[in-house]
Order: structure tokens, then sequence, then C-alpha cells
């Protein structure tokens, strides 16, 4: 007697072991519904690990790089932009537009070419390629003109930027001013007092009016104040380099 029912438990037992692993399935499949993924394949869209610690990052202070920046470096960078763009003076758009003097130039430069609908909306935000705004767009072209059609990953590397920039400078647009150094993007002036903010906004909107002659310390008094190092600087000449 005592022996069935011993069996009888364990027959219990094992049958509702089963009944559990059975909703536990059926639940399983409903949470974890497998479908296949919308989107297949993957964005070759690397920079995302960048996206923490590039933004804390300060820009650079283009006065201070750019004169310094390797030349040789940046037009080798150039070789991951060919494929779809042509640098050279009088060369045909490709993929891309041609990019002869796009430095501190307008965005959308080549009237000719078919830009996306994200590039005409941020062309009426930021209408100037300013070294920041080249600086941006070549670090995560998606992130920052989200829908460009330029489908290139990006350059994590800041000073691989630097020296592309330098160099893509010396395509056509060596006659856009480098700006003066500026002490609020020194490294180590980063969280600076609260004061600090204005005189970077300054700097970058004299930029993007494109007028910004290198030698003004009078568009920026308030950078000229802050720094002794400022006027010698300022009237670095932008490098004559072609
Ligand atoms: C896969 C092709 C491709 C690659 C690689 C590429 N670009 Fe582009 N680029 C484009 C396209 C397409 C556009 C137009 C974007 C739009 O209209 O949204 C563009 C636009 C630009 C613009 C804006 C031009 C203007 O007239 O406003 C700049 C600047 C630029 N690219 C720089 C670069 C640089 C620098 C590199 C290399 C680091 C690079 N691109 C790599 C395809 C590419």
């Amino acid at each position: 007697m005592s022996g069935d029912l011993k069996w009888n438990k364990i027959f219990g037992a094992g049958l509702g072991t089963a009944f559990v692993i059975l909703v536990v399935q059926q639940a399983s499949g409903l949470i974890y519904h497998s479908e296949p993924p919308k989107k297949m394949g993957y964005f070759v869209d690397a920079p995302e690990e960048a996206a923490g610690g590039e933004t804390a990052e300060l820009p650079p202070d283009w006065g201070t790089v750019l004169p310094t920046a390797d030349l040789a470096a940046g037009e080798a960078a150039f070789a991951r932009c060919q494929a779809c763009h042509d640098g050279h003076q009088g060369g045909a758009d490709k993929i891309g537009p041609n990019l002869w003097g796009v430095v501190g130039g307008p965005v959308e430069h080549r009237p000719g070419f078919a830009y996306s609908d994200a590039m005409t909306k941020h062309k009426g935000e930021v209408p100037t390629w300013t070294y920041d705004a080249l600086n941006s767009f070549i670090t995560a072209p998606a992130k920052y003109v989200p829908g460009t059609k330029m489908s290139f990953a990006g350059i994590r590397d800041a000073q691989t930027r630097i020296n592309l920039i330098a160099w893509l400078r010396t395509q056509g647009a060596s006659g856009y001013a480098i700006p003066a150094p500026d002490p609020a993007r020194q490294p180590g002036a980063a969280p600076a007092a609260g004061g600090e903010a204005p005189v970077t906004e300054g700097a970058a909107a004299t930029e993007a009016t494109g007028a910004a002659p290198a030698a003004g310390g009078a568009a920026a008094p308030a950078t000229t104040q802050a720094t002794p190092a400022a006027p010698p600087a300022a009237t670095s000449p932008a490098p004559a380099n072609h």
C-alpha cells in the first residue's frame, strides 16, 4: 500500500515537472518571440563607443592644432574619402561632391550635386563648413547630419581628423582663416568657470561667419584677456602650402 502511494507521488511529481516545463516553454515562446530582425545586415557605424568619450571632449583648438598639423598624414587620410570624393580643383563629383574649397565654404557647396534632404536641412541650421562643423561631420556623419547619404562610418581619431581638415584646407581653402588660439579649448580648461562658456560661443560664432580674421584679437576680447599667449599666436600666419 504504502509502496503504491510512494510511486504515485513520484509519478505525480514527474508529471508536475513536465507540466511546469511545458508552461515555461510556452510562456517564454510568448515573451521571447523570435522574429527575424527588421533590419538585416549591419550599418557600419562604429563611433558608437565614441559617443560617451568624445562628446565630453573639447573641440580642437584650431588656432593651435592647425598650424602644426601633419599635412602629409592628412593627405594620406583622404584616401578614405576618395572612393566618393575628388579633392582636386575642377574635379568631377563622384558618389559625393567634389571637395575642392569645401573648408569654410557653404554647406552644399556644389550647386550641381544632388544633396540629400538631410543635408539641405542641415544647411538651414549650420550654413558653413567651419572647422568645428567639418570635425563633427567627419567624426560621425550620420550622427551629425541624421539621414545624410554620406554612408561613411566616420574617423574616430581626433588627430587624424585634424590632419585631414588641415590638408583639405590646402585644397582651395587656404584663404579660410585659422582662428586665434582659444584658451577655453586648451586641455585642462574643460570645466572652466561659467564665464568661459560665452568665449567659446563667441569664437565659434566668429568662425561661422567665415570672415574671422586670424589676427583679430578684437573679435574675441575675452580670449585675449584670458591668456597672455594669445597675441603672438594670433599672428601665426596661415601656412601657404598647396
Ligand atoms: C561612401 C561614399 C563617401 C565617403 C567614403 C565619404 N563621403 Fe563625404 N559625402 C558623400 C556623399 C554622398 C555626400 C553628400 C551627402 C548628402 O547630401 O547628404 C558627402 C558629403 C560630404 C561633405 C559635404 C559637402 C558639401 O558640399 O556640403 C563633406 C565635407 C564630405 N562629404 C567630406 C568627406 C570626407 C572628409 C570624407 C573622408 C573622411 C568623406 N566625405 C567620405 C559620400 C562619401
